[in-house]
C-alpha cells in the first residue's frame, strides 16, 4: 500500500516506521524543515527504543512537499498535534490546515485520522473537507518510551469508517493482527493475533478519549486510596496487592505516585470533560479525577514540610524530572512541579534524571541541572524521589554516603522502605512503612 503520513511527530513518525516495517511504502509530510533534515540523515528526534533500527533500515521519505509526499497515495494518515486551548477544548487548528492541504493536494482516497479528536471531528472533516475521500478514524494508543512496541504488538487495533474501509484498514494492519511482522532487534511478534475493533467514527473517536480517561481514573483512585491508607496505618502495599490479584480490576496502572501527567492524560481528560460539558453532559467521576490529581502533589509537598519546615539552608537532590520513567519528556511533569514547589520554599534543589540532558523550559532556573545522581545528592538534606526511574532504588548506601542528612522522600512508591532503612535512610513517602 502507498501511504502518506502527514505529521513526523511522535504518532506519525512511529507509524511511518511501523507501515514501512510492515511493508508498505511509506512518504512523511513535515513542515519542520530541522527535523526533515533530522531524518534524512537518520537521526532518531524522539528518543523512542527501535526508532534508529528502523531509521536504518528504511526507505522512508520524508519532505515538506506536499505534492510529493502525496504522490500516488493511496492512503494520507493525518497525525497532528490537537494540543488543548484554555477551555480544555483540543485545539483543531493543525489538523483542520493538514486537512485542507490533503483535499488540495492529494487525490481521492483513504484519509486515516490518527490525532486524538473530539467526537464528530472525523465525520466533519468527510463531510466539509474531505468529501471527495473517505474518512476513517484510526486512533492510536502508543505509550512514549514504548510507540514502536505498541505499534506492532498493540492490545487491540481501533478503527471507525464505513463498512466499505474495513478491508483497507485490514490490509493496513495484516501483519499486525496476524503478529506475522519481521522481527524488530528483540523485538519478536506474539503468538496471539491482536484483534481488529472496526466500528463507526464518532465511536472510534469516544473510545480513545476512554481509554486514557479510564486509566487516569484508576490512577486517581490508587493515589486517594494511598492518602486514605496514610491516614488509617494500613499498608497501601499490601492493599494494592488485594487489588492486583484480581482481574476483573486487573493488575497495571496500579501504582500510586505524584500524580499523572504527560502529554496525553492531562490534556484527553480535560478535553473529554469539555466535550460532554458542550453536550450539556457533567461528567462528575471525571471532573473529580481531574481535580484529584491537581491535589496529589499537596500531600506530598505538606509531608517534606513537616520534617523540614522549621529548618534554614536546606538543600534537595531531586531525583527525577521525566514524566514517567523510560522518557526524557517533561511535559506537565509532577516532578517538574514539585521543583517549583520546593525552590518556593527557598530551598536549594539539585535535579537528577537519567533521560533529561537538556534542560526543560518549565524548570525553574533556581533548580540546578546535574550530570549524575551523585552529583545531585552530595550535601543533601534530603532525597526526593519524583520519577519512578529503577536505578533510583539500586544503590542506596552509595547515595546515603554523600548525603548530609538521612531523609528520604520517595514519591513513586519506588523504594522498599526496608531497604531505605538498611541503608541508613528515614523513609518518608506516598507510601509510607507501617509499623505493626
Ligand atoms: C498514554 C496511554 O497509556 C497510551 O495508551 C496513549 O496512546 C497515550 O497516552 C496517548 O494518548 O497518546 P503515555 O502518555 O506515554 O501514554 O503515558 P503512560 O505510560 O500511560 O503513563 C501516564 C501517567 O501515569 C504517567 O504520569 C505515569 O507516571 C503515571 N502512572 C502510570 C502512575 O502514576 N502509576 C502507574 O501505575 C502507571
Amino acid at each position: 500500500m502507498r501511504i502518506a503520513v502527514v505529521g513526523a511527530g511522535y504518532v506519525g513518525l512511529a507509524s511511518a516506521l511501523a507501515w514501512s516495517h510492515l511493508g508498505h511504502d511509506v512518504r512523511v509530510l513535515e513542515r519542520d524543515a530541522r527535523r526533515v533534515g533530522a531524518l534524512r540523515r537518520h537521526d532518531d528526534p524522539l528518543g523512542e527504543p527501535l526508532v534508529p533500527e528502523l531509521l536504518d533500515a528504511s526507505d522512508l521519505l520524508v519532505t515538506s512537499d506536499a505534492s510529493e509526499a502525496f504522490a500516488r497515495a493511496d492512503m494520507v494518515a493525518v497525525a497532528v498535534g490537537t494540543p488543548q486551548t484554555h477551555g480544555g477544548r483540543a485545539d483543531l487548528s493543525a489538523l483542520d490546515a493538514a486537512c485542507a492541504t490533503i483535499a488540495q493536494a492529494a487525490r481521492p482516497g483513504t484519509v486515516v485520522v490518527r490525532s486524538t479528536v473530539p467526537v464528530g471531528t472525523a465525520d466533519r472533516l468527510q463531510r466539509d473537507v474531505l468529501h471527495r475521500s473517505a474518512v476513517v478514524s484510526n486512533p492510536e494508543f502508543l505509550r512514549e518510551g514504548r510507540a514502536i512496541a505498541d505499534m506492532l504488538r498493540p492490545d487491540r487495533v481501533l478503527a471507525g469508517g464505513e463498512g466499505g474501509q474495513r478491508d483497507l484498514i485490514e490490509a493496513l494492519y495484516a501483519p499486525i493482527l496476524g503478529q506475522s511482522f519481521t522481527p524488530v532487534a528483540e523485538l519478536r511478534p506474539d503468538l496471539t493475533p491482536r484483534a481488529l475493533v472496526w466500528t463507526d467514527r464518532r465511536s472510534a473517536e469516544l473510545a480513545k478519549y476512554a481509554a486514557n480517561a479510564f486509566l487516569a481514573t484508576k490512577l486517581s483512585f490508587v493515589n486517594e486510596l494511598a492518602n486514605v491508607a496514610a491516614t488509617t496505618g494500613s499498608d497501601i502495599r499490601a492493599v494494592i496487592e488485594v487489588l492486583r490479584l484480581d482481574p476483573r480490576i486487573g493488575e497495571a496502572f496500579l501504582r500510586p505516585g505524584l500524580g499523572w501527567g504527560g502529554s496525553c492524560f492531562p490534556k484527553d481528560t480535560r478535553a473529554l470533560e469539555a466535550l460532554a460539558m458542550d453536550r450539556g453532559y457533567d461528567f462528575n467521576i471525571l471532573r473529580a479525577v481531574i481535580e484529584q490529581n491537581r491535589r496529589q502533589l499537596d500531600r506530598f509537598v505538606a509531608l517534606i514540610e513537616g520534617e523540614l519546615g522549621a529548618r534554614r539552608d536546606v538543600r534537595i537532590a531531586l531525583l527525577g524530572l521525566a514524566f514517567k520513567s523510560g522518557t526524557a519528556d517533561c511535559r506537565e511533569s509532577p516532578a517538574v512541579a514539585l521543583a517549583q514547589r520546593l525552590v518556593e520554599r527557598g530551598w536549594s534543589v539539585r535535579a537528577y534524571d537519567p533521560a533529561v540532558r537538556e534542560r526543560p523550559c518549565e524548570l525553574p532556573a533556581a533548580v540546578a541541572l546535574c550530570d549524575d545522581i551523585r552529583d545531585a545528592a552530595l550535601g543533601a538534606d534530603a532525597i526526593v524521589i519524583a520519577t519512578e526511574w529503577e536505578a533510583f532504588a539500586r544503590d542506596l548506601t552509595a547515595l546515603r554516603e554523600v548525603t548530609r542528612d538521612d531523609l528520604l522522600f520517595d514519591g513513586r512508591c519506588l523504594v522498599d522502605p526496608g531497604d531505605a532503612a538498611a541503608a541508613g535512610f528515614r523513609y518518608f513517602g506516598i507510601c509510607p512503612a507501617t509499623r505493626h
